[in-house]
């Protein structure tokens, strides 16, 4: 296999090179080529192509992005596939994948680490070349003994430091988690690949913003507020941040987004599904996404959403904007994770 192979999409006629060791949806984004896509990691099916000629490596089988019908069709996931020589495919591209920050690859060392909660962590990296990236996007990280790459959102703004923040929840038996809590050590270098998605924060739009955040998808939707803070978008807009948690322990963020200085143009309602039964928790309680209507005072279709967090909660507020409030779907921003 050379270095290099020629991939000729023929959807869109676009005609683009990949490196032997890239796959075929991020050399596309590489070369500018809007191949759609959601999580670059084998899991959303959003990268669906079809094999007209040539050979490709499949680098994870099973992804469950592709169903029993997409198997059965001959289709395939860019994300998880290698060109190994040239070939033609059938891709669906659009401009709003075109990414406005092409992704390149960079080593980053471990410059510090701090706890945010008795589960997440904050990794602390620094790159060796520029930060450069939109509020709510994520990079692929190549970490020591960890086969493929994790995505894992930055929770900082881009910088002049080349800091990337990325708070990452301990998971029981996974992977990447257990490399990056127990693995590495300050000093230590790793992979890093990025920007990608299309949760990013969008500074035209007029309206109040909403950020639903679950779990560790803490993360872009702080970098999201930043962004917000940064680029004076709060002057008389409101920012409502809904934080879903389990438990009043695992609550987080409020004491982040005080630090911002925006005072009341930020308002935080942490939410718990399990609040116990000694009386201790005073706030919202149940799903994060039955929140919404009760707190906000507008309309929903009033607001720009983001939202980032467990598959159920992303769901969930699809439904409930979409279907059941008819926010137009440009108002509406996530990057689906499984
Ligand atoms: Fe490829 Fe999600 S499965 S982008």
């Amino acid at each position: 296999m050379s270095d290099q192979a020629t991939i000729t999409n023929r959807k869109d006629g676009s005609v683009f090179a990949q490196a032997a060791d890239d796959s075929i949806l991020r050399a596309a984004l590489r070369a500018g080529v809007g191949l759609a896509y959601e999580c670059n990691s084998g899991g959303c099916g959003g990268c669906k192509f079809e094999l007209l000629e040539g050979e490709i490596d499949t680098l994870w089988p099973d992804a469950p992005g592709l169903t029993e019908r997409d198997r059965r069709r001959g289709r395939h996931l860019a994300c998880q596939c290698r060109a190994c020589g040239p070939i033609t495919i059938a891709a669906p591209t659009a401009a709003e994948y075109v990414p406005l920050l092409a992704p390149r690859r960079q080593s980053a060392q471990l410059a510090m680490l701090r706890d945010i909660t008795h589960d997440i962590r904050e990794f602390r990296f620094v790159s060796d070349g520029p930060a450069d990236f939109l509020p709510g996007q994520y990079a692929m990280l190549e970490l020591p003994g960890v086969t493929g790459s994790r995505a894992y959102s930055m929770a900082n703004t881009p910088n002049e430091q080349r800091e990337w923040h990325f708070q990452v929840r301990r998971v029981p038996h996974g992977q990447g988690s257990h490399v990056l809590f127990d693995g590495l050590a300050v000093g230590d270098r790793i992979g890093l690949d990025g920007p990608y998605g299309m949760a990013w924060l969008r500074t035209a739009s007029p309206r109040d913003i909403v950020c639903v955040a679950g779990g560790s998808g803490l993360a872009p939707m702080l970098s999201i507020a930043r962004g917000a803070v940064e680029a004076g978008l709060l002057g008389k807009r409101t920012l409502h941040f809904f934080y879903g948690a389990r438990t009043p322990r695992d609550v987080c963020g409020g004491d982040l987004l005080a630090k911002l200085g925006a005072g009341e143009r930020i308002r935080f309602i942490p939410v718990v599904s399990l609040p116990g039964d000694d009386g201790a928790w005073r706030g919202a309680t149940g799903y994060v996404h039955d929140q919404l209507l009760p707190q906000l005072p507008e309309r929903l279709a009033d607001y720009e959403f983001y939202f980032a967090g467990p598959p159920p909660m992303t769901s969930a507020l699809q439904e409930l904007l979409m279907v059941g409030h008819q926010v137009p779907f440009e108002q509406i921003h996530f990057d689906r994770f499984f």
